[in-house]
C-alpha cells in the first residue's frame, strides 16, 4: 500500500463523471448511472491491484458490472477493498441539480464495513473544527450547542445540512427549535457530509438518515480529510429489522469512522458531475472536457484539488469509453 493509488483513482472518477455528465437533465437516472458504471469499470480495470468490490451496484444477478464481490485489477498487490458510487445523486444529475458526484474509495482488503442487511444509517458528521463535539446518543440541541461552542459560532449561525425527506420532520423541528439554520438537500449526503469539512461551504454539520454504503464512503473521505462521524443502523420497518438481525447485524451499535473503515491505508477520489459546493461539474468546450476532482490519501492526509482538461480527439483515439456527444461522432 505504499504506492499512492489516489493519483490513479482520479482517472476513474473523471471517466465516470465525463461519461455521465452528457446525460444531465435528461430525466433518465438509470441511463446516466449505466454510463458512469461502464466508464468507471473500464478505468478501474486498468489499475494494477488485486481489488474486490465490497460496496457496489448490488448483487451479481442484478448488476452486470461493479457488483459486490467482483474482482478488479490484474491481481498484483496491493490487495484492496473497493467502494464505488459512480453517481451519488443520480436524481440530482437527471434533473440538472447541484452536487452530483462520482466517488470511489480504496482501502486495505477486509477493512471496509459491508453493512449486512443494513440499508440506512442515522448519521451525524462534522469537520475537524468540531471533532470531539458530537454524540449521536445525545439530543439534537445538545449536539448543536456543542458544535457551536467548538466552532466559536453563535448557535443561530450554525448550518445543518439535512436530506429533504418526510422521515426528517421531527429532526428539522428540533433543529429549528434549537435556533440553528437548515440547508435542505434533495439527495447526495456524501457531498452533504463533506461540505462540513470545507470552511467556505458555510455548512457545519450533517444530520439525519441516509444510505449505509454512502456512510462508508463518507467515512473513507473523512479519514483522509479529518472530521468526525457517528452512525447507527436505521431499519426503515419491521422487515428491514428482521432481515438485518437474520444477517447478524448489531442494530444498537454506534459506528465511528474507524468502525466503518478499519485501516489507515485509504484512498478516495471525487469528481464533480454537476456544479456544487465541493467541486465544479463537468464543462464542455468544442474539443475539450474539463473536470474538477478532489483526491485524498489517509496516510499523508494530502488532499489534491485537480482540474483536468481532456482532449476529446486524443481521448477518443484510444479510449473504450464513449465521451462524444452523438452529433460529434
Ligand atoms: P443515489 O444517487 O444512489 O440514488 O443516492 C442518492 C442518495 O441521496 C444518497 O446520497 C443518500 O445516502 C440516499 O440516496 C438516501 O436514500 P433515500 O433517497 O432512499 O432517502
Amino acid at each position: 500500500m505504499d504506492r499512492n493509488i489516489s493519483l490513479e483513482l482520479v482517472r476513474v472518477t473523471e471517466a465516470a463523471a465525463m461519461a455521465a455528465a452528457r446525460l444531465m437533465g435528461r430525466g433518465d437516472k438509470n441511463k446516466a448511472d449505466g454510463a458512469a458504471v461502464r466508464a468507471m469499470r473500464i478505468a478501474l480495470g486498468s489499475i494494477s491491484m488485486d481489488g474486490t468490490v465490497v460496496i457496489g451496484e448490488g448483487e451479481k444477478d442484478e448488476a452486470p458490472m461493479l457488483y459486490i464481490g467482483e474482482k478488479i485489477g490484474n491481481g498484483e498487490p496491493p490487495k484492496v477493498d473497493i467502494a464505488v458510487d459512480p453517481i451519488d445523486g443520480t436524481r440530482l444529475l437527471s434533473l440538472g441539480l447541484p452536487n452530483a458526484i462520482a466517488v470511489v474509495a480504496l482501502a486495505e482488503a477486509g477493512s471496509l464495513y459491508t453493512s449486512p442487511g443494513i440499508f440506512y444509517m442515522n448519521k451525524i458528521a462534522v469537520g475537524p473544527s468540531a471533532k470531539g463535539a458530537i454524540d449521536l446518543d445525545k439530543p439534537v440541541e445538545w449536539n448543536l450547542k456543542s458544535i457551536a461552542e467548538a466552532k466559536r459560532l453563535p448557535l443561530e449561525e450554525l448550518t445543518v445540512v439535512v436530506l429533504d425527506r418526510p422521515r426528517h420532520e421531527q429532526l428539522m423541528r428540533e433543529i429549528r427549535e434549537a435556533g440553528a439554520r437548515i440547508k435542505l438537500i434533495t439527495d447526495g449526503d456524501i457531498a452533504g457530509a463533506l461540505m462540513t469539512v470545507l470552511e467556505d461551504t458555510g455548512v457545519d454539520v450533517l444530520m439525519g438518515i441516509g444510505g449505509s454504503p454512502e456512510a462508508v464512503v463518507t467515512a473513507c473521505a473523512l479519514k483522509c480529510i479529518g472530521g468526525e462521524m457517528q452512525c447507527r443502523p436505521y431499519p426503515r420497518h419491521e422487515e428491514d429489522r428482521r432481515k438485518a438481525l437474520s444477517m447478524g447485524a448489531d442494530l444498537n451499535k454506534l459506528y465511528t469512522i474507524d468502525d466503518l473503515v478499519a485501516s489507515d491505508q485509504v484512498f478516495v477520489s471525487i469528481t464533480g458531475i454537476t456544479n456544487g459546493e465541493l467541486v465544479d461539474g463537468v464543462k464542455y468546450s468544442e474539443r475539450h472536457i474539463e473536470t474538477h476532482s478532489l483526491v485524498m490519501r489517509s496516510k499523508s492526509g494530502t488532499v489534491r484539488d485537480i482540474r483536468a482538461r481532456h482532449s476529446l480527439d486524443k481521448l477518443m483515439a484510444y479510449s473504450e469509453v464513449e465521451y462524444l456527444a452523438p452529433s460529434q461522432k
